[in-house]
């Protein structure tokens, strides 16, 4: 008796299930309206902030919205002083802001700097709930480098969904050397921040977020991809080096990205600092959360048309339409900046962990996230061996790791020092692990200490960190 009430149900959910693996593939990523033929690149606006007795204020609400993504049709979305996303912060390192948001939801959310250096009560983490109707001030002095960071939400077991709604935005950091530095800096005109998504959506042209099991453990991918909140755009640029800032802000999905007509490129940046010296590449691959800010040289490309693929489904994110010739270009510097290294030999301790999953379950260290559970404790001012591991699993599970409040540096990658990629030698705060792949990276947390107030780490593929990928810090 109770044996197949089981079976029935568990039938009953298998076939639910694949029904919608089905629908999501193949139907509802195509809805009955036509994205908007020869649509622009839409470009955040950009936000300097209010300057009121030293310190720089920053008003965003957080709100439903209405944008079209299709001829025709509106899609609920959220989103701030927006429709879609959210205007890019500029932020000039040494500064003190004030990034108010005021959440005019009906539900309760966060709002995380990701990528930023803060003190963890300030960090938009599930520990900064902001009820509907409530304001909450994200105030701190920019104390890093420059860098291309975001904000997205973060409340427990709805970040997934809530970015998926729309809720993104760029933070951009100037420091002294990025000011000077010899690269394209026309924010919107010659650079260019670009957010990579996926998104589903129904027949009624709106989103459609309800990933399967399948999803869940091996991505929530659609092929239907979207640039800055626009299918298929295209940007107007200079016959001249065009500076791309990508961030991967898709749910779960791991971006192959080249041009359509193979050309090199190189990356000058990772997630939180330029690189050393700029990488030459012809494919770029980037994993949920993290970022890259490529150099591509179309000086001699008047009157052409080159886009940003995505390698795996041959699809476009952006067409470049080089409309304009320059009369000045930046020459990309051999040597871009000195980082400053953590040395092995200052490690004062290591810790593993080990990323799993089957069956809709995620663990790291076998064991998932609880709000009640600090997982680590780590005292401030030491440099510190992470150890990551993604084990091999009979599903080859992709994931990756995010530390907050923090950069660290790789070190190793699958037991060598020479594994590691050029391209991920800068600061990080996102590393991609393939099934069977581990990471050391070298850690240090200073400025701040709350011995209540923890950090988090986490996959952050949204799928993974919604069910519990994810960990607590304090840093003593
Ligand atoms: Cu981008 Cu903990 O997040
Ligand atoms: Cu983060
Ligand atoms: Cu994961």
């Amino acid at each position: 008796m109770t044996n197949s009430i089981i079976n029935r149900r568990s039938f009953l959910v298998f076939s639910a299930a694949a029904a919608t693996f089905i629908f999501g593939r193949k139907l509802f990523s195509k809805p009955n309206f036509q994205p908007a033929k020869n649509a622009k690149l839409a470009i955040p606006p950009l936000m300097e902030g209010t300057l009121k007795d030293g310190v720089y204020h920053y008003d965003l609400t957080i709100q439903k919205a209405k944008h079209m993504f299709f001829e025709g049709a509106l899609t609920n979305t959220y989103a701030m002083n927006a429709t879609y996303l959210a205007p890019t912060l500029h932020l000039k390192n040494g500064t003190k802001v004030s990034i108010n948001y005021t959440n005019k939801l009906d539900e309760v959310t966060t709002m995380h700097g990701h990528g930023m250096h803060l003190p963890a009560s300030m960090d938009g983490s599930p520990w900064q709930p902001i009820a509907p109707n409530d304001t909450w001030s994200a105030q701190y002095t920019v104390k890093q480098r420059a860098c291309t960071n975001w904000y997205h939400p973060h409340a427990e077991g709805k970040t997934a969904e809530h970015v998926y709604m729309g809720l993104a935005g760029f933070l951009i950091i100037d420091d002294e050397e990025s000011k000077k530095i010899s690269l394209p800096k026309e924010y919107g005109v010659d650079d260019l921040p670009i957010v990579l998504q996926d998104r589903f959506f129904d027949y009624n042209a709106q989103l459609y977020y309800n990933p399967n099991m399948q999803q869940i453990m091996k991505g929530y991918k659609s092929e239907l991809l979207i640039t800055n909140g626009v299918i298929n755009p295209y940007a107007d640029v200079k016959a001249k080096n065009i500076r791309l800032r990508l961030l991967n802000g898709s749910n779960s999905t791991v971006y192959r990205l080249a041009f359509s007509d193979d050309r090199d490129f190189v990356q000058v940046a990772t997630d939180n600092s330029f690189l050393e010296e700029p990488v030459e590449m012809d494919t770029l691959k980037l994993s949920p959360g993290e970022r890259a800010e490529i150099i591509v040289d179309m000086s001699d490309d008047f009157g052409q048309k080159v886009a940003l693929i995505e390698t795996k489904l041959n699809r476009a994110f952006v067409t470049l339409n080089v409309n304009e010739k320059a009369t000045t270009n930046e020459e990309v510097p051999d040597k871009l900046t000195t980082l400053d290294k953590y040395s092995l030999k200052n490690v004062t301790n290591k810790r593993k962990f080990v990323l799993t999953g089957g069956m809709g379950r995620v663990y790291i260290n076998d064991v998932r996230m609880d709000m009640a559970v600090i997982n680590e404790v780590v005292p401030i001012n030491k440099v510190e061996l992470w150890e990551i591991h993604n084990k091999q699993s009979m599903m080859g599970m992709e994931h990756n790791f995010h530390i907050h409040g923090t950069h660290f540096m790789v070190v190793e990658r699958n037991g060598r020092a020479s594994n590691v990629h050029d391209n991920e030698k800068g600061y990080k705060d996102t590393v991609y692990l393939n099934s069977g792949e581990q990471v050391k990276v070298l850690v240090k947390m200073t400025d701040y200490t709350d011995d209540v107030v923890p950090y988090m780490y986490h996959c952050h593929f949204l799928e993974h960190e919604d069910r519990g990928m994810m960990g607590q810090f304090t840093v003593v």
